[in-house]
């Protein structure tokens, strides 16, 4: 497996193997890898003849008072996994690579960037949009592999691909959880062991509104006051948003039809953390 640094690297590489006839899948990730992370790259693995895991922890899409500096990096167990998983190439370069000095062009999705995790954190879908561009077009991506995980993030992307006319086709994968059902997260190592108990709140809200939603219940109000129920029952989990929404616009709707979003975010603690489901 190859480390490369820099955007010529990248660029270089990407180059090489397309005119070799070959396709590539990028795998974006901000390290600190998980199971849900190597699911991503054992599909791009499949799917394609060279997979590109890239691991770079953006600045732009934190805000002031988020939790940038203490991100996890832990690059050394990040190789060992992407390795394993099957990765070809680890892509992670420095800030001032990705930003070069002076830079002052940005991706904004408008709409979709205010809405759901983009309401709470204002900036945010700008810095993923803007990152995921300069990773796509640098790497020359055939296909890219999202989790399900970030829905409105996803909802972002295939908005930006479509919109920018880049060539990549965004390939979706599901929540990998843990035995108990909570959602693999880089940030789930920042909960004390009773948060992680409390964060089950989110987890069980998911499954409560899939169930009703498989029994037929498609009212907005049913199936949002089941998953505040749930919450309820956590009292120290401060929900963020509980919503029902178009999976593409990620505005709200009245009822839940195939495809469409049910979406969660709350604090444990100090830590945020998101989960949902897609109606089957
Ligand atoms: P990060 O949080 O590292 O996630 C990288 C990818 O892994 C995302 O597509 C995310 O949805 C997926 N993922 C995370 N947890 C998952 C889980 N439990 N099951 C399945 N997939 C999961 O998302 C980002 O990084 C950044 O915003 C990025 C796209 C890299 C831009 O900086």
């Amino acid at each position: 497996m190859k480390v490369l640094r820099t955007v010529l690297d990248l660029r270089r590489l990407a180059r090489e193997k397309r005119s070799a006839g070959k396709s590539i899948g990028v795998v974006p990730t901000m390290g600190a890898l998980h199971s849900g992370h190597a699911s991503l790259i054992r599909a791009a693995r499949q799917q394609c003849d060279v997979a590109v895991v890239t691991i770079f922890v953006n600045p732009t899409q934190f805000g002031p008072n988020e939790d940038f500096a203490r991100y996890p990096r832990m690059f050394e167990a990040d190789c060992a996994l992407a390795k394993g998983a099957g990765a070809d190439v680890v892509f992670a370069p420095a800030v001032e690579e990705m930003y070069p000095a002076g830079a002052a062009t940005f991706v904004e999705v408008e709409g979709l960037s205010g809405r759901l995790d983009g309401a709470s954190r204002p900036g945010h879908f700008r810095g993923v949009a803007t990152v995921v561009t300069k990773l796509l077009v640098a790497a020359e991506a055939d296909r890219a592999y999202f989790g399900q995980k970030d829905a409105a993030q996803v909802a972002v992307l295939r908005r930006l691909v479509k919109d920018l006319r880049i060539g990549t086709e965004i390939v979706v994968c599901p929540i990998v959880r843990e035995a108990d059902g909570l959602a693999l997260s880089s940030r789930n190592v920042y909960l004390s062991t009773e948060e992680r108990r409390q964060a089950l709140a989110l987890s069980r809200a998911v499954r409560r509104v899939e169930a009703l939603a498989a029994q037929g219940e498609r009212r907005r109000d049913v199936l949002l006051a089941a998953a505040r129920a749930e919450f309820a029952k956590e009292p120290a989990v401060r929900a963020d948003y509980i919503e029902l929404v178009d999976w593409a616009t990620l505005e709200p709707v009245e009822r839940a039809e195939a495809g469409t979003l049910f979406a969660v975010a709350a604090w444990v603690g100090t830590t945020r953390l998101i989960d949902n489901a897609v109606i089957g």
